[in-house]
């Protein structure tokens, strides 16, 4: 079955990012010039996805906004003469058919995701977080929706962490099946090192069978009271097989402060527009 449909959830406070997300989304931040969640769109639009449910809350309409047509804005770009502007604010409003859910409580990753059950139905979607830009030549979506196709089975986007990584994502535990795809055993959310099965991390980007609502509706809060996506996964792993990609790219994680500088400044560095001015200043500095 095609995956078409993605959902990206974009609930959270944001409070990593204060005083920045005191009366803004964070998904709105600017890496450079885009917004940080016009990042996963475009991915999810670029791997295929058609239609795109965000997982919003209170506060934060302004994601809306962005990705409806802006009547005013494109009058005045077109008396102005400024053709560009104009089309990538047309493209933009156009890229994907949006729906907004709102998660009326901050209960967890899982919860969000499983806002998104009526939207999707009984078929096969991608999930990506928006913390995490991707930049790759295969689109990452796309390189587990590969994997989809030739497992029939959801996949999940692992990278290679270190011991503090293994306090920050969830820990899985694989038996490798090719060079870059395996089989997932078992996956803990954010063990730590002494727990830890490998070094292998899921990184923020899910092709899932509909089964997960399933998990998700079995899984307990934890001791903070949220309901954590890998603990449905485990649940399905109870059932059906379940894949891990070890993605092919660059990923810049904008999950705290420091690795949104981190992006900007890589990103701007592969901007030919901004690449030779921004080394330039960088070296200055030191
Ligand atoms: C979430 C997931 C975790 C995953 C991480 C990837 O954690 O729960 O399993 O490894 O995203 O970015 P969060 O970053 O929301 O705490």
């Amino acid at each position: 079955m095609k995956i078409r449909k993605a959902i990206i959830p974009a609930a959270g406070f944001g409070t990593r990012f204060l005083p920045a997300t005191k009366s803004q989304p964070k998904e709105m931040l600017s890496v450079i010039d885009r917004p940080l969640i016009l990042y996963s769109v475009e991915e999810a639009v670029q791997s295929g996805i058609e239609s795109i449910a965000i997982i919003t809350s209170r506060g934060k309409s302004s994601m809306e906004d962005y990705f409806d047509s802006s009547p005013e804005l494109e009058r005045f770009l077109e008396e102005k003469g400024k053709l560009d502007y104009l089309k990538e604010v047309r493209r933009i409003s156009g890229l994907a058919e949006f729906c907004y859910i709102r998660q009326k409580e901050a209960l967890g990753l899982g919860h969000a995701v499983l806002m998104g059950e009526k939207f999707i139905g009984q078929e096969p979607f991608a999930v990506l977080l928006p913390d995490d830009i991707y930049d790759s030549h295969t689109p990452c979506t796309k390189q587990l929706i590969d994997a989809y196709d030739e497992y029939q089975a959801s996949a999940i986007v692992l990278g290679r962490t270190d011991e503090e990584g293994t306090k920050m994502y969830g820990i899985v535990k694989p038996r490798q099946v090719t060079e870059r795809v395996f089989q997932i055993e078992d996956l803990v959310e954010k063990p730590g090192p002494e727990k830890a099965f490998s070094d292998l991390a899921s990184l923020g980007r899910y092709v899932f069978t509909p089964e997960i609502f399933e998990g998700i509706k079995k899984t307990k809060p934890d001791h903070r009271g949220e309901i954590q996506l890998p603990d449905g996964v485990k649940y399905v792993l109870e059932k059906q097989k379940v894949y891990g990609v070890l993605f092919e790219g660059d990923r810049y994680d904008c999950g705290d402060k420091m690795g949104f500088l981190e992006a900007t400044i890589s990103l701007a560095l592969k901007r030919p527009e901004f690449s030779e001015g921004l080394k330039t200043f960088l070296k200055s500095l030191s």
